[in-house]
């Protein structure tokens, strides 16, 4: 089985181009839900750049599957955490500048802040996962520090099934190297982690050309997407986004037979 989060960050992020009240991502939320999204995911940054306050805790409310609030280790944050109970905190690296997250969360930076952040969360019901880049050291240090959950960041796979030589000209560094063997650092990610009973997510950067090899990753038992989905849904609107996204995943989990 194979789930799919969709990040409504972006919708929000369009909302506080002019901070006014929409488009709403509790809205987007709801038709995301429609579509067949298994879970909805928010982000609620430090700085306020997109998801607010008053959109996680409307969503607390309306959301039907699982809420997953992606979240720095901090302590304003974690007590908004405690507050609102998502069924899932997902751990990630936040850094002002950045345009989005980027790399995974360094688990060998401060390991005791983030095991009491995770016990606090686990004791007040919530999962807990960390968002890590594919290596085996961090999915072990995972274990060591309580979490239910890795989420393998997907990002450098994308990088490389993207960027062909042919989009050298929109300004991006062209990339010849296969995916293939970022693929395999996935794969064997996932399969460490699963031997040491953690649950296995993946995502960013995920779109509708290169989901499938994450897909078929069978220990992957949910992918977290939000920037592709919402583009498309500008154009053929949320919850048809949802369903092709939706079926292009079950489809390739399918091919690859579990
Ligand atoms: N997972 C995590 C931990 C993220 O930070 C993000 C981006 O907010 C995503 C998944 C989704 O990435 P994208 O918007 O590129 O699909």
């Amino acid at each position: 089985m194979i789930e799919l989060s969709v990040n409504i960050d972006h919708v929000a992020t369009v909302r506080q181009a002019r901070r006014i009240a929409e488009p709403d991502p509790v809205a987007a939320a709801a038709l995301a839900e429609l579509g067949g999204a298994d879970g909805i995911t928010v982000h609620l940054r430090e700085d306020r750049r997109h998801a607010q306050d008053r959109d996680v805790h409307l969503l607390r409310e309306t959301v039907h599957g699982e809420l997953n609030l992606e979240m720095a280790c901090a302590e304003p944050i974690i007590r908004i955490a405690l507050a609102v109970r998502p069924d899932l905190a997902t751990l990630v690296p936040e850094r002002r500048e950045e345009i989005t997250t980027e790399g995974g969360l360094d688990l060998r930076q401060r390991p005791a802040a983030i095991a009491r952040a995770v016990a606090r969360l686990r004791r007040a019901g919530i999962k807990v996962s960390f968002f890590i880049d594919p290596e085996e050291g961090q999915v072990e240090l995972a274990k060591k520090l309580g979490a239910d959950f890795v989420e393998l960041h997907t990002g450098e796979y994308c990088r490389l099934a993207d960027c062909r030589p042919r989009i050298a000209d929109r300004g991006l560094k062209p990339e010849t190297r296969s995916p293939e063997p970022e693929v395999e650092r996935l794969a064997a990610a996932a399969a460490a982690a699963a031997a040491l009973g953690l649950g296995v997510h993946a995502g960013h950067g995920l779109n509708y050309r290169n989901v499938g090899p994450i897909a078929r990753i069978p220990q992957v038992s949910g992918l977290y997407i939000g920037h592709s989905i919402v583009g498309r849904a500008i154009f053929v609107g949320m919850q048809e986004a949802v369903r092709e996204m939706k079926r292009l995943i079950v489809e390739a989990r399918r091919s690859q037979g579990s």
